[in-house]
């Protein structure tokens, strides 16, 4: 048996830790393991791929980024790229592939299955949007980064008396906005599933003031729904064809508008790419690692088209198709829960 893996979408810690439980537990199957580089572009032309052994995964699992390195490259786009995905699959005789990705990665890996290849997922995306899934490798870890700098910004926005906006990632869904804001103690929290006022948000501030609050801190996605902005033309896209959302600035935006309308001084902190670094969490080293290893199992047990997914403490089977249909938006209650802090 010859399994590949690879690495989709934007990356995050916890990646590492899921490759090495999919080689080690193939490995201890006697099986041979190819790891794709770059994600789907390592499927494209030739193939980039290289064997996977017990040595070369030693020592990862504590660390940021991927040994596999990763790519937004997307062969859905072109009919003729996912022939050469197929043919490259042959090729190299793979058997069995395992994606970790998000819904963009693991869209291609649903799309793959249906044309007969053999294919299971793993969800990864700090963002933890994926359908059928509580929690995505990643955002543990992301979610710890901006308590910690939740923490940092409070002691200097309270000895300047400021506001400090902290623009988070989240493109459709308020994750990491609502579960950073909520660990870290945010003021306000924005995100895209629920439309803020920007008036409600200056009477806000304007109440913590009389009340003695005399800073605040707003945590905004950076795909809030802000109404009583003013948005910016955005045009670029990435390689899977998402608007690049750190040119909106959705943050810098809010604090202008915050500090014209209440007169408080106000700065913006864009954590952006800190959110993807260093290492995982214990949680999402041990998520990486079950979740790895189901996928092994999965293919093992010849259950393909499916993906590893944490519901509860359990570890199931989930289609593909359901992961990817739609993006899990934040828990209305979780929202609620922050604003009882605000
Ligand atoms: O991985 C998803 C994500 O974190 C989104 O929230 C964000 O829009 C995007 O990555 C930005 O990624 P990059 O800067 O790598 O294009």
């Amino acid at each position: 048996m010859k399994i590949g893996v690879l690495t989709g979408g934007g990356d995050c810690p916890g990646l590492n830790a899921a490759i090495r439980a999919v080689a080690r537990r193939a490995l201890s199957y006697g099986w041979d393991v190819a790891g794709i580089q770059n994600g789907w572009a390592g499927m494209l032309d030739g193939g980039t791929i290289r064997p996977l052994t017990a040595e070369s995964v030693s020592g990862i699992l504590h660390l940021g980024g991927t040994m596999l390195g990763t790519s937004r490259t997307n062969p859905l786009k072109r009919e003729d790229d996912m022939e050469m995905v197929s043919d490259n699959f042959r090729r190299h005789k793979l058997e069995a592939l395992v994606a970790i990705g998000g819904d963009d990665t693991l869209s291609v890996a649903a799309g793959l299955f249906d044309r007969g290849l053999p294919t299971v997922g793993v969800p990864k995306t700090m963002d933890n949007d994926v359908s059928g899934t509580d929690y995505c490798i990643g955002f543990n870890s992301a979610v710890s980064t901006v308590a910690d700098a939740l923490d940092k910004l409070h002691t200097t926005a309270s000895a300047h008396h400021r506001v400090l906006v902290v623009e988070v990632m989240g493109r459709d869904a308020g994750w990491v906005a609502v579960v950073g804001g909520l660990a870290g103690g945010a003021d306000y929290v924005m995100i895209p599933e629920e439309e803020t006022e920007l008036d409600d948000v200056v009477l806000h501030l304007e109440g913590r003031r009389q009340r003695g609050k005399d800073f605040s801190i707003i945590v905004v996605s950076e795909g809030a729904k802000v109404r009583g902005a003013m948005e910016r033309e955005l045009h670029e896209v990435d390689a899977f064809g998402h608007v690049r959302l750190d040119q909106r600035a959705i943050g810098e935006t809010v604090a202008r508008e915050i500090q014209r309308r209440t007169g408080f001084e106000t700065r913006v902190t864009v954590l952006g790419h800190l959110q993807r670094g260093g290492s995982p969490t214990v949680f999402d080293r041990v998520l990486a690692t079950r979740l790895g290893v189901a996928a092994v199992d999965y293919v093992k047990e010849g259950r393909f088209g499916y993906m590893a997914g944490l519901q509860g403490d359990q570890v199931v089977p989930v289609s593909l198709r359901v992961a990817v249909s739609a993006n899990r938006v934040v828990d209305k209650g979780l929202y609620e829960l922050a604003r009882i802090f605000y």
